[in-house]
């Protein structure tokens, strides 16, 4: 048996490829194209496991998904490949919407052609699995309750609206075509192979180095974090379990704003590598302009995962926190090879126009 995972170099289908291979014999074909999130060395463990099959490629390229379609023949497609970073979102949408909007269309449509050619007990048991984003439910005000799966669609930034839009197709197939789908939105993930563009390895990276931690605006927007390999368990689970066409919310349960979470890794970096001068790592935080279309709050309510398919985080915010800091102390090389000069030239691009 095989699956196909399409960006699974990059950090969440990387963490989700390497769980999958401690669990599982089946085959693991992963399609990825290597933009500048897709990073080889998250999988170096798996150097010459014949369970991974690694093909560098774009999910919107047609011939190339009908060819490991035809090749491989998987009982299941996780699509994780995305362009996935809001603020790099908002400097150039284009690439969103030709990965999230066309390339998800594309990888639908050749799905559809395959699924057509499956016997009847394969196409059975055959899921598409889509990987999205609690970020498409939009944002929440203070006292409102956390997203269920039939909140409104209301994304807010070419990310999330690239997003909505890939979740409303994966839908229209299954109601139109009959494809047998899954869609799962997420809250936050953190935790190892985190590209250090995204807050919390950003923070580690930026004060381990002795720079600024830049907070946007006021610092008090909220996110809910799930640590990785929940969200891969989740995942699994949701394969195994889900009922076709459904969606499923995963979450942490864990609410905190910017602040909090920067002030708690550095907490952790004082504990753990202190700094040489004895000052705390909480003196770099810097507060900076914020970003355009700022969403206030995401919360999820992950009941129905829990309710139906007897999911629950294994991490609690603490102690996902405290391995994912650990891990980027004794990784350092991981970070030092992603520091090249294109990461160099998206820092200056995002940072050096925010007034502090
Ligand atoms: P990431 O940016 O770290 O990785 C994306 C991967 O997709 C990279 O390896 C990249 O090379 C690959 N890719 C991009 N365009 C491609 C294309 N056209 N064809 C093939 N491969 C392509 O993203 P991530 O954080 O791992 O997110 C994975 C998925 O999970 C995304 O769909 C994202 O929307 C979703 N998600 C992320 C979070 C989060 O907190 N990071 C939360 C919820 C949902
Ligand atoms: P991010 O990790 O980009 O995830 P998302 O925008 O998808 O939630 O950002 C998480 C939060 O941290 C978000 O509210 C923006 C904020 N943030 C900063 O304050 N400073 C930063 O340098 C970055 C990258 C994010």
């Amino acid at each position: 048996m095989t699956i196909l995972v399409t960006g699974g170099a990059g950090f969440i289908g990387a963490n989700f490829v390497l769980d999958w291979l401690a669990h599982s014999d089946e085959t693991v074909v992963n399609l990825d194209k290597l933009t500048y999130a897709g990073n080889l060395d998250n999988l170096s463990s798996l150097t010459g496991n014949t369970q991974h099959v690694f093909v560098q490629g774009d999910i919107g390229d047609s011939a190339l998904v009908e060819r490991l379609l035809e090749e491989h023949r998987p009982r299941a497609i996780l699509n994780f490949a995305a362009e996935s970073h809001v603020d790099r979102s908002i400097h150039g949408p284009q690439a969103f919407i030709d990965t999230n909007i066309v390339g998800t269309f594309r990888l639908l449509e050749a799905v559809r052609a395959y699924v057509k050619g499956l016997a009847s007990d394969s196409l059975q048991a055959f899921r598409f699995l889509h990987v999205s984003t609690d970020e498409v439910y939009g944002s929440l005000a203070k006292d409102e309750a956390a997203f269920t799966e039939r909140h409104a669609y209301e994304p807010n930034s070419p990310y999330s609206a690239s997003k909505a839009a890939s979740d409303h197709l994966v839908r229209a197939y299954h109601h139109t075509y009959g494809l047998p789908v899954l869609t799962t939105n997420c809250s936050n993930n953190y935790g190892p192979y985190h590209f250090p563009e995204k807050l919390i390895p950003l923070m580690i990276v930026n004060a381990l180095a002795g720079e600024a931690l830049p907070v946007y605006g006021d610092g008090q927007q909220i996110r809910d974090w799930l640590y990785v390999k929940d969200h891969c368990s989740a995942i699994r689970r949701v394969l195994e379990a889900g009922s076709v066409g459904e969606v499923y919310n995963v979450g942490g349960w864990n609410e905190k704003t910017n602040l909090e979470i920067v002030h708690t890794v550095c907490a952790l970096l004082d504990e753990l590598r202190p700094r040489a001068d004895g000052q705390p790592y909480h003196a770099q935080i810097s507060y900076v302009t914020d970003r355009p279309g700022h969403d206030r709050r995401y919360a999820i309510d992950a009941r129905k995962l829990e309710r139906e398919l007897g999911w629950k985080p294994a991490e609690t915010f603490e102690t996902g926190i405290r391995k994912t800091v650990q891990w980027y102390l004794d990784n350092q090389d991981w970070v030092r090879n992603i520091q090249s000069g294109a990461y160099r030239e998206w820092v200056e691009k995002n940072y050096a126009g925010r007034r502090a």
